[in-house]
């Protein structure tokens, strides 16, 4: 068997980039794919490209199965450069194809990547496209994870391709969910959810009410695994991750000079637990952002920590809080601490963009000079779990 065959004529043609650690500064541990998808009908259909690097494995890929220059539609999902990359050097290759992009934003997105010259038409949510013995309906699904943004679904084959949705970043020679192992798959969907995602619940939980009235037997991504058994998991994964609804798990996260701020966070923790909240410890020069705001996706509870250097928090703290107030979690309790030598100014920076994360406070912010003391300590263990009993 090929291992490319989706399902009878229809093959995934695009690239694993097993070698990719950042993602525009998303951690990709386990590397990723850009997923695309070569349908086999009348009228010869490519699904999504890939990252520019990779067009010649694209189009060797499609080689392989058919000429690419008897591509008629080239389907645009979403005009991000890791599944458009490629569009010129496909068109190039397949001179009869029109690229299908949606109205209004795909279309505005190709243009300002690629120019005005890609032969293209538009669709918007509901529209049809007849391959032959296939037909094509397009979904639009803003901010999942651009403007643009769109699924594509084939009721003969029960089969939606969703794009950047229900994706994960994760390189595989076994293109399936079930050919890998389920914990990896489903930590992985998560982190992607986490970082990608997160923002945009009320959009998503849009998409799912069309989604979940679909027939499906297979949802390709654009990236990672094609979800063939575990459909149902991962469409209720998105639907409880869009709630928001924050389960007993605290997030403690700091960086540190010379060990003060971090014995604070170690007796924050403590408090967490002695009131039985999981907590999840991140000393930020060991631990990368991407992988932390995985942890927050689900917490109720945020402390982040810095020392005061130079007037300021530590680099490492404002580049997390960047990234996190980015994400716009929701649903959540927090508080900023650390220690000071003299200005101490790194503590209420921390509270105030905690504060613009629109997190309710847990505790008054927690100060120490120099070096918190045993009373201290003990003392704001008991504070962090007195505010949680
Ligand atoms: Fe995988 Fe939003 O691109």
């Amino acid at each position: 068997m090929n291992q490319n065959l989706v399902t009878p004529g229809i093959y995934q043609v695009g690239a694993v980039d097993w070698n990719v650690r950042s993602f525009h500064g998303y951690r990709t541990a386990r590397g990723t794919s850009y997923n695309a998808y070569l349908i086999l009908d009348e009228k010869i259909t490519l699904i999504d490209t890939v990252k520019r690097p990779f067009a010649k494995e694209l189009l060797e890929n499609i080689s392989a199965i058919v000429d690419p220059t008897r591509i008629d539609y080239i389907i645009s999902n979403h005009v991000e450069p890791d599944h458009s990359g490629a569009l010129q050097e496909v068109c190039a290759a397949a001179p009869n194809a029109t690229v299908i992009t949606s109205d209004p934003n795909g279309l505005k997105g190709l243009m300002l990547h690629y120019g005005k010259d890609l032969p293209y038409r538009t669709v918007k949510s509901g529209d049809s496209l007849s391959l032959g013995k296939r037909t094509l309906t397009f979904v639009q699904t803003p901010m999942l994870h651009w403007p643009d943004s769109m699924v594509t679904y084939c009721p003969e084959e029960k089969l939606l391709f969703s794009n950047d949705a229900f994706g994960q970043h994760l390189a595989a020679s076994a293109m399936f969910d079930d050919q890998n192992p389920k914990d990896v798959v489903m930590a992985e969907a998560e982190k992607y959810y986490a970082n990608i995602l997160m923002p945009f619940g009320a959009q998503v939980k849009k998409a799912l009410s069309t989604v979940s009235k679909l027939e499906l037997s297979l949802v390709a991504p654009a990236h990672g695994l094609i979800w063939r058994s575990g459909i149902q998991d991962i469409l209720e994964k998105y639907a409880y991750f869009a709630d928001d609804v924050p389960e007993n798990r605290a997030v403690v996260v700091y960086d540190s000079m010379w060990g003060s701020t971090e014995a604070m966070a170690r007796a924050i923790a403590q408090g967490f637990a002695d009131a039985d909240v999981r907590v999840a410890f991140y000393d930020l020069k060991e631990n990368h952002i991407s992988d932390i705001v995985t942890a927050v996706l689900k917490a109720k509870y945020i402390a982040v920590g810095s020392p005061t250097l130079n007037n300021n928090m530590m680099p490492n703290v404002s580049a997390f809080l960047t990234y996190l107030t980015g994400l716009s979690p929701k649903n959540k309790k927090a508080f900023a601490f650390g220690s000071y030598g003299w200005g101490g100014q790194s503590v209420p920076q921390i509270q105030q963009a905690l504060a613009a994360c629109k997190f309710e406070p847990l505790l008054e912010p927690a100060k120490s000079v120099y070096v918190p003391t045993f009373e201290d300590l003990q003392a704001l263990r008991r504070m962090v779990k007195e505010a949680i009993l």
